[in-house]
């Protein structure tokens, strides 16, 4: 394959759902004329409290769909699929595989000594690369993980206008969080509700990850990015999910 054609080849994403679509959005930003291929387990979600072998499987057979669509790279827009699959992907696959964490660093180095909560799926938490990462970053803080399975939930069931049930589980969440001064979002699915948390809690620094994932992903394909695309494809395990899909990357074109 010519430098040109592989410059122009779309990038692949993929989430347990819909919440890597917060990863797409800040992408587009970040890398405006590259082709995005986004795919969406909807069908086989949550994976958050799904056992390794089961998401690792799972995403292999994304990858390879995503591989054979012509990806010149692919981003696991999924916290919980990175921590159970990223090295055996990249065992398998030819192109630059890019995954993602909660961002613990980015809070400690902003909050040294203060109080920091981890919200991720149950996967994400008990699994050895965030045991690694707490290791590395988290030894000095007080590191309090939460587990938030219904903020994934309420963005697969299109309910995040029902204010009443989206305040009850972030409400809910922040009391097991031990009074924080910043609170990672270290799952894509509670991006969405990052607007919402600013209003109830002000005082506290919400945490996420896209931002950097973006530019990495900038860094990694140096050479070989394009400058003649822009186009976005929605892809879903769950052909039902394509329109809510759309509506959550233009929810987040009004908000962020
Ligand atoms: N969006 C996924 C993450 O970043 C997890 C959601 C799920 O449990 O499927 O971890």
């Amino acid at each position: 394959m010519t430098e040109r054609n592989r410059k122009q080849d779309p990038i692949g994403l993929f989430d347990s759902g819909l919440g890597g679509i917060s990863v797409l959005h800040e992408i587009h930003k970040e890398l405006p004329s590259e082709d995005l291929i986004y795919f969406g387990d909807s069908l086989n979600n949550p994976y958050g409290t799904k056992d390794k072998d089961t998401i690792r499987d799972l995403s292999d057979a994304i990858c390879r769909q995503l591989a054979d669509a012509g990806c010149k790279a692919i981003v696991i827009a999924c916290n919980t699929a990175t921590s159970a699959a990223a090295p055996y992907l990249r065992a398998r696959y030819g192109i630059p595989i890019i995954g993602m964490e909660p961002a613990l660093k980015v809070a400690v180095d902003q909050h040294t000594n203060r109080r920091i909560a981890v919200w991720a799926t149950d996967l994400t938490l008990k699994e050895k690369k965030f045991q690694d990462l707490m290791d590395k970053w988290g030894r000095d803080v007080p590191v309090t993980r939460v587990p938030c399975p219904d903020l994934v939930q309420l963005v697969e069931q299109d309910r995040l206008q029902d204010l009443e049930a989206v305040d009850a589980a972030l409400q809910g969440y922040m009391a097991l969080s031990g009074d924080p001064d910043a609170v990672v979002l270290g799952c894509t699915h509670f991006v969405f509700y990052r607007q919402r948390l600013q209003e109830l809690y002000p005082e506290i620094s919400f945490i996420d990850g896209n931002c950097g994932t973006a530019r990495h992903l900038g860094e990694v394909l140096a050479g070989s990015l394009n400058d003649a695309g822009g186009k976005i494809e929605y892809r879903n395990s769950d052909g039902n999910k394509l329109g809510l899909s759309r509506r959550l990357y233009e929810r987040l074109e009004d908000t962020q």
